[in-house]
């Protein structure tokens, strides 16, 4: 036979447990629930200082190829009589901002070879031992400032990505 004494203890055991479910669960709901698109950092500012030393040192280094304006030589996507491609624009309407600033250096320092080159030549020199490190980061600087918002927010995320594998000569597009 059972006590009313066992009924309470029973009821309160049972109202306990349901207050600790109720607490377990309000500590859930308490942590914000992951949003699909995180708010993107702010874009770092470009400094005017850079911008205009890196345009200057374009002018005089990467403008007989690419462009006064970084616009890219005439048909830049039609291959030439040698099937290597004609300098891209590094402007919005290019591919340079789909690449990370160490990859960008690695090309500018380094040069460039088209897939379809097989001559000893690269098809962009190597700018390693003309231009510092910090005048290749005022250039890309520099274009920085041509690009739009999103494609300035999609390279900013290749520069938080840990290093991918350098760019092969000709391979980076
Ligand atoms: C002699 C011509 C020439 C000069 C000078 C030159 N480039 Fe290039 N550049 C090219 C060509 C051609 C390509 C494309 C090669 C390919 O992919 O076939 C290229 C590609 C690039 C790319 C890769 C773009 C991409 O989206 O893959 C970058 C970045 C670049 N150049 C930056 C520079 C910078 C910065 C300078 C000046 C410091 C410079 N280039 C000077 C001819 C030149």
């Amino acid at each position: 036979m059972r006590l009313p004494l066992d009924d309470t203890r029973s009821r309160i055991a049972a109202t306990a447990a349901g207050l600790i479910f109720l607490v377990g669960s309000c500590a859930i709901q308490a942590v914000p629930a992951p949003t699909t698109r995180p708010t993107p950092a702010p874009l770092p500012t470009l400094n005017p200082d850079r911008i205009a030393q890196g345009r200057a040192i374009y002018s005089q280094f990467c403008a007989s190829c690419h462009g006064a304006n970084a616009e890219g030589a005439p048909n830049w996507e039609q291959p030439d009589a040698r099937g290597d491609l004609p300098a891209p624009p590094h402007d919005d309407s290019g591919h340079t901002w789909r690449h990370s600033d160490t990859q960008l250096a690695e090309i500018i320092l380094g040069g460039l070879r088209d897939t379809f080159n097989k001559t000893p030549e690269l098809t962009m020199p190597p700018f390693s031992g003309r231009l510092s490190d910090e005048e290749v980061s005022a250039v890309v600087t520099y274009f920085k400032r041509l690009w739009s918002p999103e494609h300035r927010e999609f390279q900013e995320q290749q520069n938080r990505r840990p290093s991918m594998p350098s760019p092969s000569p000709g391979g980076a597009r």
